[in-house]
């Protein structure tokens, strides 16, 4: 790696707004630790950026879901010796459909992976930013933290989680040199909701924002200090408006509207 380049970790770095996170910080002068949890996705995109950028950029293949390979992959950011300076903790998944008819495994994924493996890198890794005195960290939340998610109860329930965590954190750490701020995208097109089983779905089948423009929006709040920044269209910035008044039963519905099955077709 580059002595010059300071080192920056993303997690679910393979596709979407985390292939786009990793290439821009790539972009702005870091070397990168990209994760993910499928090596035939994960390389490719590695070397893309390495080939498009000239970063030293460093695949680590680990299922985020499992303590052990969450644990393997803080092993091999120990290993480079470098302080990690940016740490974008994104990786995340989804499950459409009704609660009753989803299974109990596939939410305990979205629980392992949005929930669980991000508490657990941030331990590890504010620690190490601690000890070195610097560092900043994004969390890729939701617009959807606000919103009760019918149709999506786990995966909103998750991103509510990653909201109030990272203001707590941020409050925790006030008064020292870290930083946490909370990316919170609204529909952006990207393998999200085909991977969630919800093309019939009229959010699944809506225009959504582009990765990129997500992306820079999520860097320049995380630069800046940020708590959080919505990023996506100007109407992912007015639904997060109207969520900041609008009663959660309301909330519910207009969700419900967007992501019951088969509504792409109502
Ligand atoms: N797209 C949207 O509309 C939207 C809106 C708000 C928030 N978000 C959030 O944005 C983040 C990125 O999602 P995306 O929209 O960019 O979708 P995506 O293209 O499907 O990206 C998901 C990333 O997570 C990785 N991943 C999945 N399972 C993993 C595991 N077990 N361990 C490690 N990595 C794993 C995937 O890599 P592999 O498949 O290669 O393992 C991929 O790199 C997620 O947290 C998502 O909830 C998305």
């Amino acid at each position: 790696m580059t002595q010059n380049r300071e080192l920056a970790i993303v997690t679910g770095a393979s596709s979407g707004i985390g292939f786009e996170l990793a290439r821009q910080l790539a972009e702005r002068g870091f070397d990168l630790i990209v994760n993910s949890a499928d090596e035939e996705r994960l390389r490719p995109a590695a070397e893309e950026i390495s080939r498009r950028t000239g970063a030293h950029v460093q695949p680590v293949r680990a299922d985020l879901r499992s303590y052990a390979e969450a644990e393997r992959l803080v092993a091999a950011v120990a290993a480079t010796g470098r302080p990690v300076a940016v740490a974008v903790l994104n990786a995340g998944v989804g499950e459409g459909g009704a609660f009753l008819d989803t299974e109990l495994e596939d939410e305990f994924e979205i629980i392992d992976l949005n929930v669980r493996s991000t508490v657990h890198l941030a331990k590890r890794l504010l620690r190490s930013m601690a000890a070195a005195g610097e560092g900043r960290v994004l969390i890729t939340s939701s617009v959807a933290s606000a919103m009760p998610g019918p149709f999506h109860s786990v995966y909103n329930a998750s991103k509510s989680f990653l909201q109030s965590f990272s203001q707590a954190l941020q409050n925790e750490l006030k008064d020292t040199p870290l930083t946490v701020t909370a990316l919170m995208p609204g529909p952006t097109e990207t393998d999200c909701f085909h991977r969630a089983d919800m093309d019939d779905t009229k959010v699944g089948r809506s225009r959504k924002a582009d990765p990129a423009q997500v992306a820079a929006q999520g860097l320049d709040a995380l630069f800046a200090g940020r708590d959080k920044v919505v990023a996506g269209s100007l109407k992912t910035k007015a639904q997060a408006l109207a969520n900041k008044v609008l009663p959660d039963s309301v909330k519910a519905a207009v969700h419900r509207r967007m992501a019951e099955p088969g509504s792409a077709d109502r």
